[in-house]
């Protein structure tokens, strides 16, 4: 199968040699686009673009006749699918109810210690099969599909024991098997200390490392390691035991990482390789000297703090200290019940100032490296992913973000077929 898109009015994030590593400071500010242009697609690969003006008459009737169909933009713009580098997509039920609880004054900590938040959705997650648990799932995978992400990353950790995290892993692989989303798995056992063994948090690191990461590591299920470093929920030691173990197991460490304190989330993510730390609200100048040159990408989680209605991580001193930063959603029933990119950029504009360029690139290309797709994913360049998108009429890329509720998509584009 291929295509011929003609008469685009604005190639959004196209690049002539895709960036070898994930953008950084300055180098986030520009966003470079083709005006009038023209994109190819053979098979699930972008095969070409160009500039329709320098087509002549003849080049652009073979291109036509060369292609299974041609579609027609006609004045619209075409954008790479958003990389979600940070969700919880895997989930029973709902939590609204603490929503509530949330408005009448109650922190996101003490829902927890009354025995709510994670531990709800531990509970409704095992008393759900499988099958129904991959149902209500794949709703939320076309919901974001529709509304422009072509890849993402999704994490267990409402499982907490053996046979629940694989049973939420085995789920985020089937998503990825059975939608056109390019999905990337990560083993969370430590996002929350389980009723079972309350008062003994070490007693179920020990679980942890004994018998859920070789049990998840033999089925293949997970990409990355995660852990919740936070008062409350787990330690910077308990962090260096479980990274220590599951690397050996060839899983590459994500941290989440000073949520709701200054936990050393960031530090140990780092001394560990992280891929990325995300969250970050509480961080500052040390913990950006941490993450100069480690490789590590700042991952902010916008969603969540408006959710949580917290003050936002300063954005643009990370760019000062020359940080890569992404943007991902962080859908997931407690802290983000969303999984809109669009509305996650808009926020990041608003709320910490970033520019639309900036945000665009940390939704893309920097969410696909914090992931580990770069080299399919993240932006418009010959023989990456045909995962795109092609808009409404819309007169510039800046009205994404302004527009922040408005359904821009005209046509889904991903691994070359239309959707
Ligand atoms: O990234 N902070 C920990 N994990 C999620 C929230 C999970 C939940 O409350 O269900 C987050 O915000």
């Amino acid at each position: 199968m291929s295509l011929f898109i003609k008469n685009i009015k604005k190639l959004v994030n196209v690049r002539q040699r895709q960036p070898e590593s994930p953008l950084g400071g300055q180098d986030m500010l520009s966003l470079p686009c083709m005006e009038g242009a023209w994109l190819k697609t053979e098979g699930d690969r972008i095969a070409g673009f160009g500039l329709m003006k320098d087509l002549d008459a003849g080049e652009l009737e073979a291109m036509e006749l060369s292609a299974d169909e041609v579609v027609d933009a006609d004045g619209r713009m075409v954008f790479p699918s958003y990389c979600d580098s940070h969700t919880h997509l895997v989930y029973a039920g709902s939590r609204e109810m603490e929503f509530m609880d949330k408005l009448r004054g109650l922190s996101y900590q003490e829902i927890a210690r009354r025995g709510g938040g994670i531990l709800n959705s531990v509970e409704l997650l095992h008393n759900t099969s499988e099958d129904e648990l991959l149902r209500q799932t794949l709703e939320r995978a076309w919901e974001i599909i529709s509304l422009g992400t072509g890849a993402v990353e999704i994490k267990s950790g409402y499982g907490l024991t053996v046979e629940d995290e694989i049973k939420m892993l085995r789920v985020a692989r089937r998503v990825g098997e059975e939608t056109p989303l390019k999905v990337r798995t990560t083993f969370l056992g430590a996002h929350a200390v389980p009723a079972r063994y309350k008062g003994d948090r070490t007693g179920y690191v020990d679980e942890i490392v004994r018998d859920m990461i070789p049990a998840v590591a033999a089925e293949g299920l997970a990409d990355y390691v995660d852990i919740f470093v936070e008062e409350g929920f787990f330690s910077v030691e308990d962090a260096c035991r479980i990274f220590g173990e599951a690397v050996k197991y060839g899983m590459v460490p994500k941290v989440h990482a000073n949520q709701m304190s200054f936990s050393g989330g960031v530090q140990v993510g780092v001394r560990y390789g992280a891929a990325s730390v995300d969250h970050l609200e509480f961080t500052g100048p040390e913990e950006f000297k941490v993450l100069q040159g480690s490789g590590a990408i700042a991952t902010l989680l916008p969603g969540a703090t408006f959710f949580l209605d917290m003050d936002y991580p300063e954005a643009k001193e990370m760019l000062e200290y020359n940080l890569p930063l992404a943007i991902a959603s962080n859908y997931n029933p407690g802290s983000c019940p969303s999984g809109d990119m669009k509305f996650m950029m808009a926020l990041a504009m608003i709320k910490m100032r970033l520019t639309p360029e900036t945000v665009l690139n940390a939704a893309t290309v920097n969410g696909a490296f914090a992931m580990g797709v770069a080299g399919d994913y993240g932006c418009i360049a010959t023989g990456k992913k045909a995962s795109l998108f092609i808009t409404k009429r819309i007169p510039s890329y800046e009205f994404v973000p302004y527009s922040f509720t408005s359904q821009l998509i005209d046509t889904i584009i991903l691994n070359g077929k239309q959707y």
